[in-house]
Order: C-alpha cells, then sequence, then structure tokens
C-alpha cells in the first residue's frame, strides 16, 4: 500500500523539504510538488527527489495552448515527472497534446514518461462559482462526468478525483481512469482548509489507486508514524 500514498511536498523551506524526504526515506515512494515549491526552488526540489530514486507527481495544472502545453509536458518528462497534471477545462485537443508531448519524450529517450492526469472541477468550486465565473448552469457531479468523458476522448488515462467524485468514476468508467485523490484526513486529524475529506482507508474502498496526503504528515510531530499508521489504515478495514 506504500506504493499507493503520495506525500504532498507543501512544506515551506528548502531546509524543512530535505528533512521531511530524509525522515521517510525508507518508507515513501512518492512524492508530490506543487506550484508553490516549484516556482520556489525549481530543479533544485525535483533534485531531492529523483537523486533519492524516488517518484515525481508535478502537480502544475498546465492549461494553455496546444503546443505550449506539448512542450511543458515533454519537459516534465526530461526532469523526471513520473505523474503530472493537465486541466481537463482546456479541451480536448489540449489534452491530446499533453499525450504528445509524452510521446516525444519516450520517441527521443527511449524511456517511460509520465502518466497524465487530468483535473476535473477544483473541489474550492461549488454550483453557484461554476454559474458566476464560468457561466456554467450545471451540477458539479455532470460537470465532472462531461470533463472526465473528453480526458478519455483525448486519450488520457488518469484522473483527480475528490472523494465524493471517485465512486461515481468509478461507476461510470469502470478501471479506465487511474484516479488519484487529495483530501484524505486520517481519523482523530486536522482537517485544515479541506472542505470534504475522507480516510485513507475509505478513499481506498471507494475505488482510489493513490491518495494524496500533506499536513498530516509534514506538520505530525512524528512524520514517520503518521506515515506507517496512514499505510495501516489502507490496508485495514472500515
Ligand atoms: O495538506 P493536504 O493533505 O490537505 O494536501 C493536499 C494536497 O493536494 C495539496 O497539495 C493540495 O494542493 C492538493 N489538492 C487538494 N484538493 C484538490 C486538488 C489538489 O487538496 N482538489
Amino acid at each position: 500500500m506504500k506504493n499507493k500514498l503520495i506525500v504532498a511536498l507543501d512544506v515551506k523551506g528548502m531546509e524543512n523539504i530535505v528533512n521531511i524526504v530524509d525522515d521517510l526515506k525508507d518508507k515513501a515512494v512518492w512524492y508530490k510538488i506543487g506550484a508553490v515549491n516549484f516556482t520556489a526552488y525549481s530543479s533544485k526540489v525535483v533534485e531531492i527527489i529523483k537523486d533519492r530514486q524516488k517518484r515525481l507527481f508535478l502537480d502544475l495544472k498546465y492549461h494553455d495552448i496546444p503546443n505550449t502545453v506539448k512542450e511543458a509536458v515533454f519537459s516534465a518528462c526530461k526532469i523526471g515527472a513520473d505523474m503530472l497534471t493537465v486541466h481537463s477545462i482546456g479541451g480536448v485537443d489540449m489534452m491530446s497534446a499533453a499525450l504528445d508531448g509524452v510521446k516525444a519524450f519516450e520517441d527521443k529517450y527511449a524511456k517511460k514518461g509520465a502518466l497524465i492526469l487530468a483535473v476535473t472541477v477544483l473541489t474550492s468550486f461549488n454550483e453557484e462559482t461554476i454559474k458566476r465565473d464560468m457561466f456554467l448552469d450545471s451540477k458539479i457531479e455532470d460537470l465532472v462526468i462531461s470533463l472526465a468523458e473528453n480526458a478519455k476522448k483525448s486519450g488520457i488515462k488518469g484522473l483527480v478525483a475528490s472523494p465524493n467524485e471517485t465512486s461515481v468514476l468509478r461507476e461510470k468508467f469502470g478501471d479506465y481512469f487511474t484516479i488519484v485523490t487529495p483530501g484524505i484526513r486520517p481519523k482523530n486529524s486536522a482537517v485544515n482548509d479541506q472542505k470534504r475529506v475522507t480516510t485513507p482507508c475509505e478513499a481506498i474502498k471507494l475505488g482510489s489507486d493513490y491518495i494524496v496526503v500533506g499536513r498530516p504528515i509534514y506538520a505530525n510531530d512524528n512524520p514517520v508514524d503518521a506515515y506507517d499508521n496512514i499505510v495501516k489504515d489502507m490496508e485495514g478495514i472500515c
């Protein structure tokens, strides 16, 4: 199960990032770097992960014209991204171009490129803000399904989905997508700013292939125990 737990490295400060990765050196396999730490530290933070032969989930949520996304994905594969995100709202052509970026990397370097995950609707949106800001009069769930359909049409095989979307996506698409789920909180841990959370065990039961956990690990006094307990919970009965 430890291969299914991705540690979100959102902790501030290079020293703290190194400390967490070193604390978890015999445990964690996957780390997620997002826009904040990638913008602050760029290749330095990537090296911390890749020098230790760990897997990198580069969560920069690309959304641009197709050719720019293709080139960005190519470069992300080149620096060692094993998974990366694009916004499905960028459209089918943009998502296909992202896959072209992976293929161009694989053809050039004869190495496996990143798995592309499409982000559907950010969990910070609700029906009211979708209508106000995107002029869309749909239910979030319908929008999530339609955007996932577009991702499938483009050939993309991975999705980021909140725990409450996972089961409906599994119902609709079966095992087609690899589903990665943030918004995870072990029992008795602080919810922070997450609006809807689920436990590691429930997320796996609902059909997630990977879970992403940040603060409950890196903000814990004992990140190693926190990591172990999450893995135990993922393997347990809930
Ligand atoms: O600290 P926490 O476990 O809440 O971190 C969750 C990680 O997943 C953060 O990096 C956050 O940006 C990301 N994320 C999320 N909800 C989404 C998409 C990504 O929490 N819908």
